[in-house]
């Protein structure tokens, strides 16, 4: 039974104010990790759920980040959840949508609907995609593979990452169809070569290159998690030269020891062009969020970008991808397709996106807050919220198919 008493209401108040309190932020546990995430941090209407035992009962993804942040050494969860600096690019992702209101439209048969997107060629039930994240194993020890079965029974388009835990091979196979392959360019082009290569073989058709995190500095989140971790992190992070690449089997048998990160911090347009020449499969620009780089990109003849800025992991920039998506979808004018990304959490921020004129929409976190909580069946849950909650605003916003979904449906605040 609740106690209501008064000194249970000001403990839990002194609680419930220290966890907000920036205080927090500077001496303890990073506040986004104290409260439960993100989600009980930022989201109003999120409730501090703290019962959750199996995937069904979840409501939102938030349920789901919260049994994460609960399960996961602080470490690693400090990890997925961290910004740069004061994260506050993190936070403008989420905020963004609220800039953004939906025109609701009445008097329209949503009885059948339709969700179908086209990606180069192949169709997908859903516009919902699953971006790459790296180190999936430091979340579930299924990692990788348990997200490529979720992805196959709930039949997304996933996209691997060249810093996955597991090998591309077993990845392919259990989703038993092809992945997207997101490339970390590095500084060396023989290497480079090689992963694309390795990619090719494996049967992706299309190759994501990441271009909006040359550094990965300023994690401050991350190191605040890491000095709460009493583990012994040497254990698994072994200290010695080439350690990092021999836990990235993307690397397996590559002469990686002058590589120092596996980002590149000497990409330039030049790169761009030498990747379309050398490589069949479709090249995507992940982490364009301005009309300049949109129209270099076509100049340069590539096939599809991302808006994303990783999540707010990789700049502090302030500015949310939801803000950035309208000019570059105005800069391509639908030539190529246009991908979103970053801090996508409701089906009403996808249908946002949508009728702004993204062709797909990626998560990262999200799902993987379903892999922490509750390994592949949390990975379905995750995508089944997200789906679910489109559908639901696709009806109650009156829009039949996702392509119904035009720039009517919404209004900038
Ligand atoms: C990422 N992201 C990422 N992106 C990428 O291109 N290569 C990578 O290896 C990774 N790794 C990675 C690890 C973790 C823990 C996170 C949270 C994210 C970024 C990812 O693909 C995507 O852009 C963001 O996660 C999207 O934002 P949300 O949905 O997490 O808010």
């Amino acid at each position: 039974m609740k106690d209501f008493s008064n000194a249970s209401l000001n403990r839990r108040r002194f609680l419930q104010f220290l966890a907000g309190s920036p205080l927090f932020a500077t001496t303890g546990l990073p506040a986004i990790l104290k409260r439960g995430g993100e989600g009980a941090a930022w989201a109003a209407d999120v409730a501090i759920n703290t019962d959750i035992a199996t995937a069904a009962q979840a409501l939102n993804v938030f349920d789901l980040e919260q049994v994460a942040v609960k399960k996961l050494p602080v470490a690693h969860a400090a990890y997925l959840a961290t910004g740069v600096e004061s994260d506050a690019t993190l936070r403008a992702n989420r905020e963004g949508f609220a800039k953004f209101q939906i025109r609701a439209r009445r008097l329209v048969d949503t009885t059948r609907l339709d969700t179908h997107v086209e990606l180069f060629g192949t169709t997908w039930p859903t516009p919902i995609v699953l971006d790459p994240v790296s180190s999936l194993r430091a979340f579930h020890p299924e990692g990788d593979v348990a997200v490529a079965k979720a992805a196959k029974t709930r039949n997304h388009l996933q996209i691997f990452p060249t810093l996955a835990t597991s090998t591309l091979d077993e990845v392919v196979s259990a989703r038993a169809a092809p992945v997207w392959f997101q490339l970390y360019p590095t500084s060396d082009w023989n290497i480079t070569q090689a992963l694309v290569k390795r990619a090719e073989a494996a049967g992706c058709p299309v190759v994501a290159v990441t271009v909006d995190n040359p550094t990965s500095a300023g994690r401050e989140t991350l190191a605040r998690g890491r000095r709460l971790d009493a583990r012994n992190c040497v254990e698994c992070h072994l200290n010695a030269p080439g350690a990092y690449f021999s836990r990235k089997p993307m690397f397996d048998g590559l002469e990686v020891t002058k590589l120092a990160s596996p980002l590149a911090d000497n990409l330039s347009w030049d790169f761009v062009r030498r990747l379309k020449a050398s490589t069949s499969m479709k090249v995507v620009l992940k982490g364009i969020v301005t009309t300049e780089d949109a129209v270099l990109s076509l100049q340069y003849q590539v096939d599809g970008v991302i808006v994303s800025n990783h999540g707010g992991r990789g700049e502090e920039s302030g500015r949310s991808t939801i803000e950035a998506l309208p000019e570059v979808v105005d800069a391509i004018g639908g030539r190529i397709p246009v991908l979103v990304d970053s801090g996508f959490r409701r089906g009403s921020d996808i249908f946002k996106a949508l009728a702004l004129g993204a062709d797909a929409v990626c998560i990262g976190r999200p799902y993987v807050w379903g892999l922490a909580a509750f390994g592949q069946a949390g990975v379905e849950r995750a995508l089944e919220i997200v789906k679910v909650e489109l559908e639901i605003t696709m009806r109650s916003m009156g829009a039949a198919s996702v392509r119904s979904i035009s720039r009517g449906f919404v209004q900038r605040v």
